[in-house]
C-alpha cells in the first residue's frame, strides 16, 4: 500500500463516524480531499457541511454537497481533518497547507474531531514538521524576532503564500515540542499572531492511522 493509500484507507474508516442528519466539519489536505470524495458517495445521509477552506468548500460543492458559513451551523458534531504530525496525545501540528486558522476554529466548534493520516504522521516528539504560525502581515518581523526570542527555533516566512484570511504564514523549524499545550499558548500570546498549527489545547478526539494493514484508531 503506498501513502496515498493509506491516506484513502484512514478516510474510509473515518466515514462510519457520520450520521444521518448531521452538519459535518471538513478539513483540509489530501487526505481530507479522500474523506470529501467519499463522503459523495453517502451525500444524501448528511444535512450540510462547514469547510476549513476555500479549496474544500469547492471540492464540496463540485460534488454537489451543501457547504453552509460556520455561523449559520451552530454547533458541529463532527470534524474530519488530516495532519502533519501527531503524537501519542493526539497532539497535532496543522497547517501545511496554510488553513490551519480556519481547521482551528471549526474543530473548536465541533463535538468530535476526527483526525486521518497515514502511519507517518505518528511522532514521538512534534517539532520535525516547521510549525506555521499565521500573522498579520505587518507584524511579520516583530513576531519573528519574538518566536526567535520565546522559543528558539527559526520562523522562515513561507514565500509567495497568503492565507485565506490574506494573512502570512511563518513556518517555525529547529523546534523540538516537549510542551505542547504551552508552546501553543505562548505563540497565541504574541501580539500580530493570527493563530498557529499546534492542536494541543484541543487536541483530536480519535486518531485514524492509515497503514499497510489497514486503519488503526488510536484514542489519547
Ligand atoms: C492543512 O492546512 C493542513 O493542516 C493539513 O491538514 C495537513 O497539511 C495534512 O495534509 P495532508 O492530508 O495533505 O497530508
Amino acid at each position: 500500500m503506498n501513502q496515498d493509500e493509506m491516506k484513502r484507507a484512514a478516510a474510509e474508516a473515518a466515514i462510519e463516524y457520520v450520521d444521518t442528519g448531521m452538519i459535518v466539519g471538513i478539513g483540509t489536505g489530501s487526505t481530507a480531499n479522500h474523506f470529501i470524495d467519499l463522503l459523495a458517495g453517502i451525500k444524501g445521509k448528511v444535512d450540510a457541511t462547514v469547510a476549513s477552506s476555500e479549496a474544500s468548500a469547492e471540492r464540496l460543492r463540485g460534488h454537489g454537497i451543501r457547504v453552509l458559513d460556520l455561523n449559520e451551523a451552530g454547533e458541529l458534531s463532527l470534524y474530519v481533518d488530516g495532519a502533519d504530525e501527531s503524537n501519542k496525545y493526539l497532539h497535532l501540528i496543522k497547517g501545511g497547507g496554510g488553513a490551519l486558522t480556519r481547521e482551528k476554529i471549526v474543530a473548536a466548534a465541533s463535538k468530535k474531531f476526527v483526525c486521518i493520516a497515514d502511519e507517518s504522521k505518528l511522532v514521538d516528539i512534534l517539532g520535525d514538521f516547521p510549525l506555521p504560525v499565521e500573522v498579520i502581515p505587518m507584524a511579520r518581523s516583530y513576531v519573528a524576532r519574538e518566536i526567535l526570542k520565546r522559543t528558539g527555533g527559526t520562523p522562515v516566512l513561507r514565500e509567495g503564500f497568503t492565507t485565506d484570511n490574506g494573512n502570512v504564514i511563518l513556518d517555525i523549524r529547529d523546534l523540538q515540542i516537549m510542551e505542547p499545550v504551552k508552546l501553543e499558548n505562548e505563540l497565541n500570546s504574541i501580539v500580530g499572531v493570527v493563530t498557529n498549527g499546534l492542536f494541543a489545547a484541543r487536541p483530536a478526539d480519535v486518531l485514524i492511522l492509515g497503514t499497510p494493514e489497514g486503519a488503526k484508531t488510536i484514542l489519547p
